[in-house]
């Protein structure tokens, strides 16, 4: 770290000790698969407004929406053709303005999504670059093929959905896009682009959003030149550097952001989504004149075992800590297996790959129960935590991936531009189970024709929301319970202390409480004057049964 920066993030921790997004709980709504409220099978605006009641109960302080606007959906939205309106599928500006005026009643912030590092192929600034508008193609990524007769693509750089990351138009020229070729990347070089995307920022904090998830924030800013990458993968966790990712020139960008964010009260905050080599370089994009925070995805790469938990959680706090952001704490979202599935089958001894080595996965038996075991145990933990904790929708009713979607209803471009080889994201974006003993389980309205956009497993029927909020042992019962306990014992009761513990276990001491985690096979007793204030396995007393985390208080 440059000299001086301690003594001056020292300061800035000290200017936001009391803003809420320090300590939040915030809950991701997969709007395409949350509540439909009009029975097109597709969730929307309206089944979010109707289910906001269900978020207040849940206690949670925000939510993050997946993008919403305007979009021929080949990426479920992160191809976006209008910044500046909803799709029709989930609304209109007007709905989402009663929709954050509403969460704001309910005490809720909300988070849209905004994703600068591409649009849509049907955005007008890319259909006017493809008619051959002038100067239109320098807002993308356009460059001449290599090869004789520029027939092979500028470069040897792949998209994070697989094959080549260049495409070639009708003029023979290339356009890049590090995802799927109906994403084509923006030229951020191009004071188009800066203004642009400063005065989206604007349109939306004036109409009252509180922040934004910043999607790809890694990505925004290319190695001039664009040089090969060689072997080095285009994918997430890259330990070598990329041409495409985390180059310094996007600070200035988001340097620009920050300063517009400061100009509203109350403060609007930024999440970074940025997938980096090291919890130093993710540190930067945290500087005093930058983002808030980013998530810090290490938590859900981790396997289930006390050692490499407490690894990743004793680095993701000192990565924060050296620059005065809350750390973050996530254990699943719509791009990543589901946790109950992830800890389902056996744990590997280091941090998980790309694509969570998903076909490695996939032909291991799962075994749910055990899944869901160490999946409420990880809640308890991730909810002691200082810092943010994000609840991917699901999360909070224990749902598992699902695997065995037929692939004639698959929807992710991974899918296809893996050549049928990774299916993709669409088993963890299945519409949530509400309520009833039949599919659509209250995702629709009574009486709607249209199926779900992705069917949902015959078994879900004792998953619903109806039936956990009635169990006093269900996933939802735990997590109404643990959001509110958080308050009581978490929310600021300063550092980490770690404790001694036997191997398999992890236990730390917060202020007057303790979190045990035993992520061993053997039961571990508790000192005798500890008692109980949450288990995540239902009935413990004296013990830390295998799987299990409680939450403990002295007497
Ligand atoms: C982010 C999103 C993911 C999307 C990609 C391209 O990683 O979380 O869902 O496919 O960006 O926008
Ligand atoms: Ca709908």
């Amino acid at each position: 770290m440059a000299a001086g920066m301690e003594t001056i993030e020292h300061e800035h921790a000290a200017a936001r000790a009391s803003s809420w997004w320090q300590t939040a709980v915030v809950y991701q709504v997969y709007i395409r698969s949350f509540a439909d409220g009009n029975g097109d099978g597709i969730g929307d605006i309206a089944g979010l407004r109707s289910r906001l009641p269900y978020l207040a109960e849940l206690g949670v302080d925000a939510i993050w929406i997946n993008p919403w606007y305007r979009s021929p959906m080949a990426d479920a939205g992160y191809d976006v053709a209008d910044f500046r309106d909803i799709d029709p599928s989930y609304g209109t500006l007007g709905e989402a303005e009663a929709l954050i005026e509403e969460a704001h009643r309910l005490g809720i912030k909300v988070i849209p999504d905004i994703v600068p590092n591409h649009t849509s192929d049907q955005h007008p600034w890319f259909r006017a670059a493809l008619r051959g508008a002038r100067g239109a193609r320098d807002r993308y990524v356009f460059r001449p093929g290599r090869g004789p007769n520029g027939e092979l693509p500028p470069n040897d750089w792949v998209s994070c959905f697989g094959g080549p990351a260049w495409t070639r138009v009708a003029d023979g020229q290339w356009y890049l896009h590090l995802f799927a070729p109906a994403q084509p990347d923006l030229n951020w070089e191009h004071p188009d682009v800066r203004r642009e995307f400063e005065q989206v920022l604007r349109f939306w904090f004036d109409r009252g959003v509180d922040g934004f998830r910043i999607d790809v924030a890694h990505g925004l800013a290319k190695t001039p030149g664009l040089p090969d990458a060689g072997t080095r993968i285009p994918g997430s966790q890259h330990t070598d550097p990329h041409p495409a990712w985390d180059q310094d020139a996007v600070h200035a960008i988001y340097r620009g952001w920050r300063a517009v964010a400061n100009r509203y009260v109350p403060e609007r905050i930024f999440i970074a989504e940025a997938w980096v080599r090291s919890n130093e370089r993710l540190a930067r994009y945290l500087r005093r004149d930058e983002l808030h925070t980013a998530f810090q995805f290490d938590f859900l790469r981790s396997p289930w075992r006390a050692d490499s938990l407490r690894t990743v959680i004793a680095d993701a706090m000192a990565g924060a800590a050296a620059v005065g952001a809350p750390p973050t704490w996530v254990l699943s979202n719509h791009d990543v297996p589901r946790t109950v599935t992830r800890y389902a089958r056996s744990q590997p001894s280091h941090l998980v790959e790309s694509e969570w080595e998903r076909a490695r996965w996939a032909t291991e038996p799962a075994d749910h129960d055990t899944g869901r075991r160490r999946a409420r145990a990880a809640a308890l933990l991730q909810l002691a935590l200082p810092g943010t904790a994000y609840i991917y929708q699901g999360e909070e009713l224990g749902l598992e991936e699902v695997e065995d979607l037929p692939h004639d209803v698959r929807q992710d471009p991974t899918w296809v531009q893996s050549g049928f080889t990774d299916v993709g994201r669409d088993g963890c974006r299945v519409p949530l189970p509400w309520s009833d003993c039949s599919a659509p389980y209250g995702f629709s309205p009574g009486g709607s024709s249209a199926s779900p956009w992705l069917p949902q497993p015959p078994h879900w029927e004792s998953h619903t929301a109806e039936v956990q909020a009635a169990d006093p042992n269900s996933f939802l019962t735990l997590y109404r319970s643990a959001v509110r306990t958080r308050r009581r014992l978490w929310e600021n009761a300063g550092p980490v202390e770690w404790m001694s513990a036997p191997a398999g276990v992890l236990a730390f001491a917060r202020g007057g409480a303790q979190c045990w985690v035993n992520t061993g096979a053997d039961n571990v007793e508790l000192p005798a004057n500890l008692t109980v204030a949450l288990s995540s396995t239902p009935g413990v007393t004296g013990c830390v049964p295998p799987d299990t985390t409680v939450w403990v208080v002295e007497g």
